[in-house]
């Protein structure tokens, strides 16, 4: 059954939830306060890149189901459900989560609502955001207008954003009214007859999973990180290690690769919300935990520059290094805290000569680190370097042919900062081979 949808925020979020529920048949009008943004929208052309999308806005721009606006009150007269998709970033002065974009949203909406409505909240919140959402609808909402909070977290990924919307593995809806449960049911019928799973919880505990699961993937990675500084000091070997673990069912081998470590605008953020979050309502245990996996993941950056420095003989002043990838990881042009352009920003500060190549994301590096050199291909990134580094594991980087790319460097050395190369095709073709938590041969 169709449902008149708003989206607030045009982000990563917004955008694909509007061009999602579109396509599931809803009409939806996506609103931000960027003219320049919405118009650009309007006109089919996204602000970023995330495969899939653009197709998709474009698709039902043209239908008709899928409109973009400046206007609160043309959103609060078209639609009855309101998703609010803006930006929850880290507070500028401290670790917990900046939630006043969401307050703004809702009290927005509120001033202009003049029939029943359901908010709902899909940013990564701290637990107990709704409950304060709730006071400000009591407060604000015009009188006589029935206004409730509801939270739908996403579990999308950058890069698979569209089909983790569409084909999600589960949707968890908290309500505290079954009116609120049923509106939503009717927006995600589509899935009910897809037999994925439909979780409705409370609002507490809906807003603290989509954080328990950003911290447990995060706490994954960090696992195999540390891992792999064992298998370093022992002589053992980290993918071999993670492989094995992936085939136990309970563990299995997702989020076990280790080498620069996470980053992003969502996994970093969110384990230090959380574990602010935990000091403030007294759970230290958890909130000491998170700060040692946040440490211990801002640490690979630094390890992996020292296996640079290493290999290159213990310095790199002047030293060519290819950079290769600058996104947080590969599928977006994303380079929020990433790891990646961390370690090519730490390598030039050493004084190496740093070269960067990303297929999607250099203008955004560009933007972030204005002192780094970009080029536009792998040759001149790779052109007389005396060593590679791989950064972002972009298939195109992956699949690069190693024989091809020895007559053009100074000296043939490669560290895999993503454990994701051949190790025996590189070292074939000449090239010294290095990564994180594996043998050196
Ligand atoms: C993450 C979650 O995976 C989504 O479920 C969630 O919806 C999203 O945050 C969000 O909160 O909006 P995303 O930020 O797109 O999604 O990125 P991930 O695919 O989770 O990767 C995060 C980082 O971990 C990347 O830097 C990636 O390179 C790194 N990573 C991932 C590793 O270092 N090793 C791995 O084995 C896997």
């Amino acid at each position: 059954m169709s449902t008149s949808i708003s989206v607030v925020g045009t982000g990563y979020l917004g955008v694909t939830h509007a061009a999602c529920m579109a396509e599931l048949g809803h009409e939806v009008i996506a609103y931000d306060v960027d003219a320049s943004k919405i118009d650009a929208l309007a006109e089919g052309v996204l602000p970023f890149f995330e495969p899939e999308l653009e197709g998709l806005v474009r698709r039902h721009t043209a239908t008709g189901r899928l409109r973009f606006t400046t206007s609160v009150a043309e959103v609060a007269e078209r639609a009855d459900v309101h998703f609010i998709c803006v930006g929850t970033p880290q507070q500028p002065d401290g670790l917990g989560a900046d939630t006043s974009h969401v307050e703004s949203a809702v009290l927005a909406l509120l001033g202009h609502l003049t029939r029943p409505s359901l908010i709902v909240g899909k940013s990564t919140v701290p637990v107990g955001t709704a409950d304060r959402l709730n006071r400000l609808v009591e407060r604000w909402a015009p009188p006589g207008v029935s206004v409730e909070v509801a939270w739908n977290p996403e579990f999308l990924r950058e890069g698979h954003a569209v089909r983790d919307t569409l084909a999600p593995e589960r949707v968890v809806l908290g309500v505290s009214s079954q009116e609120a449960g049923k509106v939503l049911l009717l927006v995600y019928d589509a899935f009910v007859v897809d037999d994925i799973p439909l979780l409705v919880t409370d609002l507490p505990t809906a807003e603290l999973i989509k954080s328990a699961a950003n911290a447990f993937l995060a706490t994954k990675i960090t696992f195999a990180n540390v891992m792999a500084e064992l298998c370093e000091a022992s002589g053992a070997d980290v993918v071999t290690l993670a492989d094995a673990l992936g085939f136990d069912s309970r563990i299995g081998r997702s989020f076990l690769g280790a080498g620069i470590g996470f980053g992003g605008g969502c996994l970093p953020k969110d384990v230090r919300a959380l574990a602010a979050t935990a000091g403030e309502l007294g759970v230290d245990t958890l909130a000491t935990f998170l700060r040692e996996v946040d440490a211990a993941n801002t640490h690979r950056r630094e390890a992996v520059v020292e296996a640079a420095v290493s290999q290159c003989g213990g310095t790199v002043t002047g030293t060519r290094i290819a950079c290769l990838g600058a996104a947080f990881k590969p599928g977006t042009d994303d380079v929020r805290d990433s790891p990646a352009l961390d370690v090519a920003a730490r390598l030039q500060l050493r004084g190496a000569d740093a070269v960067v190549y990303d297929p999607e994301a250099n203008q955004n590096a560009a933007h972030a680190c204005p002192t780094l050199r970009f080029v536009e291909t792998v040759d001149e990134a790779v052109d007389g370097a005396e060593l590679v580094l791989l950064l972002t594991e972009w298939p195109e980087l992956v699949a690069l042919d190693p024989c091809a790319l020895r007559p053009r460097v100074r000296s043939p050395r490669v560290l895999d900062g993503r454990n994701a190369l051949n190790p025996e095709r590189w070292r074939a073709a000449g090239w010294w081979y290095r990564a994180p938590g594996r043998p050196n041969i």
